[in-house]
């Protein structure tokens, strides 16, 4: 479990403390703290309506917190506006339909790396212009695996190339704090193991808190987890310690009937277990536990 602590808040890049978000009666999020430390790889699950949603729109500025304390790289931003938090570098994954249909990736990313160089609406002319946008295009393209579809409007890319700009936008933004909301659902599972390299291989530097459902990239991704259950923190551990902690599993069978906690995301088909190769034994603990909900 994980306490503020004077040294805990030291070495975070982004602490919440004692948030509290009330919807009328309800409490969606109820006294949480979290750190997330420099080079963070942190996941955040739990069962469906468990508050992870409400707990990145509480760190994002979307919603002002009922009661508690939200602190960025050691200045207070409980009260900053969302696009100020940006600009303090923390920057979360757009939802798929924030992106610009008619646009190439090339030009969406163009746009975010001009923006981010203060170049602003002259983006157009400086992509020829400038070699520093050039030079981050054609690095963000070739890291996400989109040159070869670099000229392609988005609306008619995959569905996981579209995730794969999502990531590559954020990262434009140059974040120190990157909040991932559930970078895989609705993937299919042929192009699912190239955003899981792809989120594996997020710079070093770059402090990530992951929220998702597929155990697979949970427990192939993270260093650390929480565990949100009613708008409370369960636990917090290693990966080993949360596969093997009997409330965790307690509450996932709990939750079978109307879950897809820790099965794969919604609407793609359930690998078979056998299949998890290179799932590490977490994984194939929890999955298990999985298998056991979804039957
Ligand atoms: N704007 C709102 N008004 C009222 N209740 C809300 C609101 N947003 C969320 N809630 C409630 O807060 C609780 C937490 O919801 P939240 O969406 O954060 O869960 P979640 O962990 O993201 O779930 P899922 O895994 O299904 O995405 C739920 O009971 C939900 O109904
Ligand atoms: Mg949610």
């Amino acid at each position: 479990m994980s306490l503020n602590t004077s040294e805990n808040m030291r070495e975070a890049v982004l602490s919440a403390e004692g948030l509290v978000m009330r919807f009328g009666g309800i409490a969606a999020t109820n006294n949480v703290t979290l750190n997330l430390k420099k080079g963070a790889r942190h996941a955040l699950i739990g069962p469906n309506g468990a508050g992870k949603t409400t707990l990145i729109n509480l760190l994002t500025g979307v919603l002002q917190p009922t009661e508690g304390r939200i602190t960025l790289l050691g200045e207070d931003i409980t009260q900053l506006a969302p696009h100020r938090r940006v600009k303090r570098g923390m920057v979360r994954t757009f939802q798929i339909n924030q992106l610009f249909d008619s646009l190439t990736p090339l030009q969406t990313l163009a746009l975010t790396v001009s923006q981010q160089l203060g170049l602003g609406a002259t983006w157009w002319q400086a992509l020829g212009n400038n070699a520093r946008v050039v030079d981050r295009c054609a690095e963000l393209l070739a890291q996400f695996h989109l040159t070869e579809v670099m000229n392609q409007p988005t609306n008619v890319l995959a569905y996981g190339k579209r995730r794969l700009l999502e990531i590559a936008i954020a990262l434009a933004c140059e974040p120190r704090v990157l909040l991932l909301d559930e970078p895989v659902a609705g993937v299919p599972a042929g192009e699912r193991e190239e955003l899981l390299k792809t989120v594996a291989a997020l710079p070093a530097d770059v402090s990530v808190l992951l929220i998702e459902h597929d155990m697979d990239l949970v427990f192939s991704f993270a260093k650390r987890m929480t565990v949100l259950v009613n708008g409370t923190v369960l636990t917090e551990g290693d990966p080993e310690q949360i596969a093997n902690d009997p409330r965790v599993k307690a509450v996932y069978l709990g939750h079978g009937e109307e879950g897809h906690d820790v099965g794969p995301s919604d609407g793609m088909p359930a690998p078979s277990l056998d299949e998890r190769g290179s799932a590490s034994p977490g994984a194939r603990v929890v999955a298990s536990v999985g298998a056991k909900n979804h039957g």
